[in-house]
């Protein structure tokens, strides 16, 4: 039967294709569209909040059964009002907080809780972070779960001390002047990407990590085990992610009336090699 009732197709929109995390995202999202005999109609934004909206308008006129939206540069309102009056069903992705009903939550809190506390434990008290300028919620969790375990050991994170850059490679290849003039001994990069082109700045400037300079990632995208030193991280289970956010997603396009579905998932320390003690 070539006819079906609804196209069975999802909308998927992510910030950037050019970041293993959100390929490997969309990896999780095939493979449970294909399961759940749906296809999913895939776009990378680029951080633009216009490109953003334009995608969010079109696959609405395109009809979709359903959207799923990872760490949107527009805010969670925004995204409510472009959709909530078409009625279509759609799941937010780093973005907690965000009002729609079904949630993956992921606990940025408590990675950033554990990035803090490795750092802390290898004796490293000048610690910088590399963030964006306007963090989307689940970044700004994150830091907050690292600051607040730094301010229980008595070692309060400067405002000075977080250095903003875009979530890029090249962002992290261009903080590098910024952050050796706070001469820190550890630098926690809000995501691997940072932290590669951080890596790269460093090397560059002889700068060598871990001895002079230990960094700490957090995605945990599969780069990491293939730059030299291999990159200790905060693991994020995106493959899962994926999977679930296409299972809730799913779920809710076939029975809109069902109670909020909630789904909570770990992240872990990936120690490697690019932390190491204080010297
Ligand atoms: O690398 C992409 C980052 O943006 C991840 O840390 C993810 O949580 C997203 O918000």
């Amino acid at each position: 039967n070539l006819i079906m009732k609804s196209a069975q197709t999802i909308g998927v929109l992510v910030p950037n294709l050019g970041n293993p995390f959100f390929s490997m995202f969309i990896r999780g999202v095939q493979q449970t569209s294909r399961e759940r005999h749906f296809i999913p109609l895939i776009f990378g934004a680029n951080h633009d909040e216009q490109l953003e909206s334009y995608y969010l308008q079109e696959l609405i006129k395109r009809a979709v059964d359903g959207l799923i939206i990872a760490s949107a540069s527009i805010t969670g309102e925004a995204i409510d009002n472009i959709l909530k009056k078409n009625g279509i069903p759609y799941l937010l992705i780093d973005q907690n907080g965000g009002p729609s009903v079904d949630r993956i939550r992921v606990d940025d809190e408590q990675g950033g809780q554990l990035a803090a506390r490795h750092l802390l434990t290898l004796g490293h008290q000048r610690i910088v972070v590399v963030m964006p300028e306007h963090p989307t919620q689940n970044l700004r969790i994150r830091l907050a779960g690292f600051k607040a375990q730094l301010v229980d050991q008595q070692i309060p994170l400067a405002d000075s001390a977080v250095i903003t850059s875009p979530m890029t490679k090249l962002g992290g290849y261009q903080a590098t002047a910024a952050v050796l003039a706070q001469h820190p001994t550890a630098v926690f990069a809000i995501n691997d990407e940072t932290a590669l082109g951080l890596m790269r700045g460093l090397h560059e400037q002889g700068v060598r990590v871990p001895d002079d300079i230990s960094v700490l990632g957090y995605d945990d995208i599969d780069l990491d085990e293939y730059v030299v030193p291999k990159l200790t991280t905060i693991h994020q289970p995106v493959v899962t992610m994926g999977q679930q956010a296409t299972e809730l997603l799913i779920n809710r396009v076939q029975n809109q009336r069902q109670p909020a579905q909630m789904v909570d998932l770990p992240v872990v320390l990936k120690q490697r090699e690019s932390t190491g003690p204080v010297k």
